[in-house]
């Protein structure tokens, strides 16, 4: 009785978070955004003009971005060697799909946020 209730219950919170979380690629967008705001040092300037508003991101129509194929939602986030400098925006925790962060050889310094706690799909940092 008990295991049938929890596997309805399982069940419907899986297709909430399919129908409902998912497709939403505003989230990431947003976070996205918020990652951009904290870096204070962009020489070139890529993100600057780049990652824009008006356009989607997935697939590298925002430098770095790779997206999962059947959800509008982040993947993987490759900055490496951009000449990037700043904090990371504790906002990426809205990244809530990122399997893979390389920011190595940029000048990001601090810590992590305590809110990449919250991303159980990450696996791979590069720092
Ligand atoms: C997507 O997320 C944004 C920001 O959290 C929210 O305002 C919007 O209503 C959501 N849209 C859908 C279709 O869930
Ligand atoms: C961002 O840069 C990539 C790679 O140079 C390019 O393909 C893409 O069109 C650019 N996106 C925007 C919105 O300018
Ligand atoms: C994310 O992590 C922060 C700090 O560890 C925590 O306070 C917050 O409740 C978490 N948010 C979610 C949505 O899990």
């Amino acid at each position: 009785m008990g295991k049938n209730v929890n596997f309805t219950l399982l069940t419907m919170l899986y297709l909430f978070i399919y129908i409902v979380a998912s497709p939403n690629s505003t989230i990431d967008k947003n976070a996205l955004l918020a990652f951009k705001a904290q870096i204070t040092s962009n020489p070139n300037k890529i993100l600057a003009k780049n990652w824009s508003q008006e356009t989607p991101f997935c697939n590298w129509i925002w430098i770095g971005i790779t997206c999962g194929k059947r959800h509008q939602r982040v993947r993987g986030l490759n900055l490496a060697n951009m000449g990037l400098g700043g904090i990371i925006a504790k906002e990426i925790d809205g990244l809530s799909f990122l399997r893979s962060l390389i920011i190595s050889e940029n000048s990001f310094y601090g810590f992590f946020p305590d809110e990449m706690g919250n991303l159980s799909q990450l696996q791979e940092i590069e720092m």
